[in-house]
């Protein structure tokens, strides 16, 4: 392989500067962004402040003199430009199973005389278990889930269909779908759309008002760098916020919580969607990891993980000794997120091995090696130093070893 190929640097790239906003180990090349997003000094400064004086010493009138209260909002409001919603559409909340759940049901209700939600057959699994216990609840002749591959989902597009349930980029081969297509396709035959933004927001250029999507979930931890656990987005777009109630309903999203009043009347909005009590330390992490993408363009930070994707690519597709390594992940950047999949046979404990050489990637079963394109933290020269530690790894065989094949429980 050519060494000037591990030699490129980030040289004319305008994002390089984010980087030093990150607490990331020295000598650490980290390809699992897509996972969990990386650690920002700010936010760790910002946690300690609330741990210290919101909590420590002001306690429970911090939920007024530090507006707690309102931080679902706010935080929506922060998410809003990343996936191109106006003002009061998205909330920060809960997880995605949850918001799942709440929208779902949601739909089901805006479409009481059909009967299927339609899925992709590889989609998330919490997106088919949600979509599975609703069935359960509201038995199959009023629910059903019908999966379809990607390929036959226009076709399967029909009058019995309350609601299209989709990811806009899957988590195994980050295959991307066509939002603004099947949206309309949807919309002709009456069909609501929810789309799963996990692995897209803050990484793709989104415009869900545009595409006059319905509803959208999507990830706090991932590309959005809010933490373990953050809480999780959900969009409903306003023009559908007065037409049903979200079956979820719990007093953080009644008008007036603090009368505790025995009926449930639901805040105006999007509001609604927030059941129980915030999660503050979690999303004051998100709060201030949001603020990096205030002057971010998304479109820019899309094109450098294509440009970092595309030269992992060609360094693997260059070098006889991974010719193991078959790729999964669509061919065309622009058909693809900010991943690339391989398929191995060894999988699993090369992605061991690779992270002992200091290349943090991850693995996804049954065989496949998942590799994620943060483009706030990556330069092209981590690109090549992941390509030649990959090589050192499969040349020596240190994957064999023992101690790598023992599955941890998270991959
Ligand atoms: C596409 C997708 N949807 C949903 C989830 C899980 O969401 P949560 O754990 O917030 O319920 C993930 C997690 O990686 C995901 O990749």
């Amino acid at each position: 392989m050519s060494e000037d190929l591990f030699m490129l640097r980030g040289e004319g790239d305008p994002l390089s500067n984010l980087r030093e906003s990150f607490s990331i180990p020295e000598g650490l090349v980290y390809l699992n962004g897509n996972s969990l997003g990386p650690l920002q000094n700010k936010v760790k400064q910002r946690l300690k402040e609330v741990i210290d004086l919101e909590w420590g010493e002001d306690l429970i009138t911090s939920w007024n003199k530090h507006g707690w209260m309102d931080l679902p909002e706010k935080v929506g409001e922060k998410i809003a430009p990343i996936i191109g919603a106006s003002k009061g559409q998205v909330v920060c909340c809960d997880s995605i199973s949850i918001n799942l759940f709440k929208l779902l049901a949601s739909a089901m209700q805006l479409r009481p005389s059909r009967t299927k939600i339609l899925s992709q057959l590889d989609n998330f699994p919490t997106d088919l278990y949600v979509a599975t216990g609703l069935e359960l609840i509201l038995g199959k002749s009023r629910c059903t889930l019908e999966l379809r591959s990607p390929k036959d989902l226009v076709a399967a597009m029909n009058e019995e269909v309350a609601v299209l349930m989709l990811s806009h980029v899957n988590f195994r081969d980050g295959s991307v779908h066509d939002v603004a297509d099947l949206t309309r396709i949807a919309h002709e035959k009456d069909i609501l759309v929810l789309w799963d933004l996990a692995h897209s927001a803050g990484v793709l250029s989104i415009t869900l008002d545009e595409w006059d999507v319905d509803f959208a979930v999507g990830c706090g931890y991932k590309y959005l760098n809010g933490g373990p656990g953050a809480p999780s987005f959900l969009y409903v777009n306003r023009r559908l916020h007065d037409q049903f109630l979200q079956p979820l309903v719990g007093w953080m999203g009644h008008e007036k919580p603090f009368q505790f009043e025995q009926e449930f009347v639901p805040a105006r909005g999007i509001r609604q969607f927030v059941a129980g009590t915030p999660h503050i330390l979690s999303l004051m992490a998100l709060d201030s990891a949001l603020e990096i993408f205030q002057d971010l363009d998304i479109g820019s930070l899309q094109e450098k993980a294509s440009i970092l994707s595309e030269q992992f690519l060609k360094l693997v597709l260059a070098e006889p000794d991974l010719d193991e390594f078959k790729l999964v992940s669509p061919t065309h950047p622009s058909k693809r997120g900010a991943q690339l999949s391989f398929s191995h046979p060894y999988a699993y404990p090369i992605s061991r091995a690779w992270m002992e050489e200091g290349v943090i990637a991850d693995f996804r079963a049954p065989n496949i090696l998942r590799v994620g394109f943060s483009p706030m933290i990556l330069s092209n020269r981590d690109i090549g130093l992941a390509v030649k530690k990959l090589i050192e790894v499969v040349q020596s065989r240190s994957f064999m070893e023992e101690k790598f094949q023992e599955k941890q429980n998270v991959t």
